[in-house]
C-alpha cells in the first residue's frame, strides 16, 4: 500500500493533480481511493460529482471522500477538552490557564490526517491519494505528530501522580480522581493514535510527498523550504510536479501572444532549471496550462498523462537514504567519537543552526526546527563540532567522563 500526499503552496494544482493521478492509478488497475483533508474542498469541483465523508465508488476502481473535519473535532476531541478543562480546574488550575493547556496547536487538521491513515490501515485500498490543505498549514499539520505527541507526553504524565493525588485529598470521595484517569486515558489513546499516523507519515516504503508548484519565482523559494522542512520531519518527499507550463509557440510563429508566451515560457524554464540544480535528487515532472480548464475525471486523465504511467506515477517505495542515522567512527570507550548524520537535501538559503537542549538538538533550517532526541549512546556525550557536506548535516560527539560511565 502506498500513501502519496499532494502538498503545494495555495492554488498551484493540488486537488486537480491528485484527483488525476488517483484517476490514472485506477485506470492502470490498482483500487485506489483519493481523500481530501483540505478544510476548504474542492476535490468534489474537480471531479464534478458528488463526494462524502466515508469513501463512495465514483469510478471503476476510484473511491473518493472528503474528511468531515468539523464532525471529527466535535466528535472525539471536545468532549475530552471539556473533560479535562473541568479536572484542571477542580485541581486549582486557573481558568485561563487550563483553557491554555487544553488546546493544542492545528488539531483539526491532525486528527483528519489520523482519519486518512485510519482509512489507509484497512488494507482496502493499494493507493491512498491525498488533497492537503496549502502549505503552510499542511506542513504545520505534517509536524504535528511528533509536536502533539511531545506536548501531551510532557504535560500530562508529569502533572497526572501530582493531579490525581491533590484531587482526591480535594474531593476525598475520589471521583475527580476518577475523572481525571478517564481524561488521562482518553489523552493517552490520542497520543497512541498520533504516534501511529507519525510512524505510517515516516515510513518511506510507504508514504511519499509530492511537491506541486507553478514555476514562480516566490513559488520555487517556498517549495525548496518546504522540502528542507519535511526532511528535516523524516517524511520523504519523492518529486516536484511543475503545473501551468505555458505551450512554447513554434520558432516562427510572430505577433503580440506568441511574444508573451515565448517571454513567460522562458522564465518558466529558468526557474525550473534553477530549482532543478537547487534539489539535484528529486526528479520533476512538468504539466502544461490547458486552455480548458481541467474539470471532470476524463479531463483531469488528460492532464495526468503527463505524470507517467501507473509505476511511475506510483513512484518507487525504494527505502531511501536513513534520515537519521549514528556511527560509531572511531576509538573505544572515553576514546569513542560517533557521528549523528542528519540527511538534509537542502540547506542552502540559510546554514543550520545547532543547540543542545538536554537530551535534544535542536536544528533550524530556513525557518523550521526540530527536536532530535538523541539516540541513548548520544546523551552521555558532549558535541565536538558540526559540518554540512552533500549528503546533509554531521554532528560530531564525544563521550563526557563525567557521564560516560553510570
Ligand atoms: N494544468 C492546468 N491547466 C489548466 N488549469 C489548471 C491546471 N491545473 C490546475 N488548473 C486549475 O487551476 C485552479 C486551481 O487548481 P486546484 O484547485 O487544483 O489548486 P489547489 O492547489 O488545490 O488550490 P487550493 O490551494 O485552493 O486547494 C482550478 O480551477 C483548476 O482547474
Ligand atoms: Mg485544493
Amino acid at each position: 500500500m502506498r500513501v502519496l500526499l499532494f502538498a503545494g503552496k495555495g492554488g498551484v494544482g493540488k486537488t486537480t493533480l491528485a484527483a488525476g493521478t488517483a484517476g490514472a492509478l485506477a485506470v492502470s488497475g490498482r483500487k485506489t481511493l483519493v481523500v481530501s483533508t483540505d478544510p476548504a474542498h474542492s476535490l468534489a469541483d474537480a471531479l464534478d460529482v458528488a463526494v462524502g465523508a466515508d469513501p463512495t465508488e465514483v469510478d471503476a476502481g476510484l473511491s473518493a471522500c472528503q474528511v468531515d473535519i468539523r464532525a471529527l473535532v466535535d466528535g472525539a476531541w471536545e468532549q475530552l477538552r471539556g473533560h479535562l478543562g473541568t479536572v484542571l480546574a477542580g485541581a486549582g488550575v486557573d481558568d485561563v490557564l487550563a483553557e491554555e493547556l487544553t488546546v493544542l496547536p492545528g488539531l483539526e487538521e491532525l486528527l483528519a490526517l489520523a482519519e486518512v491513515a485510519r482509512m489507509a490501515r484497512r488494507g482496502i485500498w493499494d493507493v491512498v491519494v491525498v488533497d492537503c490543505a496549502p502549505t503552510a498549514d499542511s506542513l504545520r499539520l505534517l509536524a504535528l505528530p511528533e509536536a502533539v505527541s511531545t506536548y501531551l507526553e510532557r504535560l500530562f504524565p508529569t502533572h497526572r501522580r501530582l493531579v490525581r493525588g491533590l484531587l482526591a485529598g480535594l474531593a476525598g470521595d475520589g471521583s475527580s480522581a476518577q475523572r481525571w484517569d478517564e481524561a488521562a486515558d482518553a489523552i493517552g489513546r490520542l497520543a497512541e493514535r498520533l504516534e501511529s499516523l507519525r510512524a505510517l507519515l515516516t515510513d518511506p516504503q510507504v508514504t511519499g510527498v509530492r511537491l506541486v508548484l507553478t514555476p514562480e519565482r516566490v513559488v520555487a523559494a517556498e517549495t525548496r523550504r518546504t522540502v528542507t522542512a519535511l526532511t528535516l520531519q523524516g517524511i520523504r518527499v519523492d518529486g516536484l510536479i511543475a503545473n501551468r507550463l505555458v505551450p512554447a509557440p513554434a520558432v516562427s510563429a510572430r505577433g503580440t501572444a506568441a511574444g508573451w508566451l515565448r517571454t513567460r515560457r522562458r522564465e518558466q524554464d529558468a526557474v525550473l532549471a534553477a530549482l532543478c540544480s537547487d534539489l539535484p535528487d528529486l526528479p520533476v515532472t512538468t504539466v502544461e496550462h490547458h486552455a480548458a480548464e481541467p474539470v471532470g475525471l476524463p479531463a483531469l486523465l488528460g492532464l495526468a498523462g503527463s505524470l507517467g504511467e501507473g509505476a511511475a506515477m506510483l513512484g518507487d517505495a525504494r527505502p531511501g537514504v536513513p534520515l537519521l542515522a549514528v556511527e560509531h567512527v572511531g576509538g573505544s570507550g572515553l576514546d569513542s567519537e560517533y557521528v549523528l548524520r542528519l540527511a538534509v537535501s537542502l540547506l542552502d538559503e540559510t546554514d543550520p543552526e545547532l543547540a543542545r537542549v538536554g537530551d535534544e538538538i535542536a536544528v533550524t533550517s530556513a525557518g523550521h526546527r526540530r527536536l532530535i532526541t538523541l539516540p541513548s549512546v548520544l546523551r552521555r556525550c558532549v558535541v565536538t563540532g558540526a559540518e554540512v557536506d552533500g549528503a546533509g548535516l554531521l554532528v560530531r560527539f564525544r563521550p563526557d567522563p563525567a557521564l560516560w560511565m553510570r
